[in-house]
């Protein structure tokens, strides 16, 4: 690849699995505000490479085409971390950049954030701090391995800080700036697709009634989906809680095989009350999410995505790295025991589900705030090309 024709002395962005793509769009659209004092080069390292799971989301986002495209694909976690970290040093290397933002927890973060710290290059972590405490998960190891060798650390949750100084970061790199998920969902709401479009669409898609009060799935944790007696355990809850209200879900590819595989694809399938659909973009997704009743996920950002339009969630988990989301807004962390799943959702049709109120900072200024913040630590080093 001809890396010696990229821009010199920017700030390397790397976006690589689909809710950075969230992440990074007002990033991207705050540092190309002029005057444009740190110039950014967006690098993608192709860990979702689907037209659903990648392209749908630049095209609605406005995030501009990546300057460089690793396509690393997917593989297991140490082939694919090894590498997108083999495929971006050269990238590293050739441009001499001023630092290298990463955003989340996921094989892309860590696997950039490495080689920029062994070159030398000051490491930008956005969304930094969170913990679930919990090392069984993958995200756990690339958050926790991110911080430690991060620069900048840009916290979400005032929790954030208090994990990163209890694991030795300096108060000093830490900067509370919000969440630029919401800046993302705040400045794409009134351009959200209006619900029952979707609906129009999937319910004549599978030949379906249409539906009025839904509520909405998501599911791709390994833990959730990887073992096929957890994974069939879990769709037998849905049908039951769909015979209350019909449910769509969206699926993700990793589900789709795993569904396919513990012969649990049909049987979702025909149940009368569930909905299922490829993954939908992301103002569909929002649009959707928007006027559901209640969103069911084992998602990071979803959790926090619910919390800011004042809709239930129950997080499909044991634990969660986003505690804001339970304390201040209307996440209830329900495991996976069916039980407390369905008691749960009955109490959430019967109330409204409890009333929560939008996190400090999650006010769509979070990216703002970044740019202001690494102006000040790294708008004097280097004048440009
Ligand atoms: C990754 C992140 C996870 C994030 C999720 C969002 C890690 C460790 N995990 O999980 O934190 O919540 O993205 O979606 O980085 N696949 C496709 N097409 C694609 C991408 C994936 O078919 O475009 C399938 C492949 O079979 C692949 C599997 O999904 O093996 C898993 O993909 P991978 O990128 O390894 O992790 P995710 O489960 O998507």
């Amino acid at each position: 690849m001809p890396f010696d024709r990229l821009p010199h002395n920017s700030i390397l962005c790397v976006v690589g699995a689909r809710p950075n793509f969230v992440k990074i769009a007002p990033i991207i659209s705050v540092l190309r505000q002029t005057p444009v004092v740190i110039p950014p080069c967006l690098i993608h390292t192709g860990q979702h490479y689907d037209v659903e799971m990648n392209n749908a989301f630049f095209g609605e986002l406005g995030i501009p085409e990546p300057e460089v495209n690793l396509e690393v694909g997917s593989a297991s976690h140490a082939v694919q971390t090894a590498q997108i970290m083999r495929r971006f040093e050269p990238v590293v290397e050739a441009t001499d950049p001023r630092a290298v933002l990463v955003v989340g927890d996921v094989n892309s973060t860590i696997a950039c954030a490495l080689v920029a710290a062994k070159r030398g290059v000051p490491v930008v972590h956005v969304e930094a701090g969170l913990r679930s405490f919990d090392r069984g998960m993958p995200e756990e190891i690339n958050r926790v391995l991110t911080d430690q060798i991060s620069d900048l650390l840009f916290t979400t949750e005032r929790s954030a800080r208090d994990n990163l100084l209890r694991e030795g970061i300096d108060d000093g790199r830490i900067h509370f700036v919000g969440n630029v998920m919401i800046d993302t969902l705040l400045g794409n709401l009134e351009r959200a697709k209006p619900a029952r479009e979707t609906l129009e669409r999937l319910t004549a898609t599978a030949g379906r009634a249409d539906v009025e009060q839904y509520a909405v799935l998501t599911l791709h944790r390994p833990s959730n989906v990887d073992r096929p007696e957890t994974l069939r355990a879990l769709v037998r809850t849905f049908v039951r809680i769909s015979e209350r209200a019909p449910i769509v879900f969206p699926v993700h590819p990793r589900t789709a095989r795993a569904l396919e595989a513990a012969g649990m694809w049909e049987p979702l399938r025909k149940a009368p009350g569930i909905l299922t659909s490829p993954p939908l973009s992301y103002l569909e997704m929002l649009g959707l999410m928007a006027k559901a009743k209640l969103v069911l996920t084992d998602s990071g950002g979803i959790q926090e995505e619910t919390t800011a339009l004042g809709v239930p969630c129950l997080t499909l988990r044991h634990n969660t790295e986003r505690p804001v989301t339970v304390e201040e807004g209307t996440n209830t962390v329900v495991g996976t025991d069916p039980r407390r799943m369905l008691a749960t959702t009955e109490e959430i049709f019967a109330t409204g589900g409890k009333a929560g109120r939008v996190p400090a900072l999650w006010d769509g200024k979070a990216a703002q705030r970044i740019r202001t913040a690494l102006e000040r630590h790294l708008g004097d080093t280097g004048t440009g090309p």
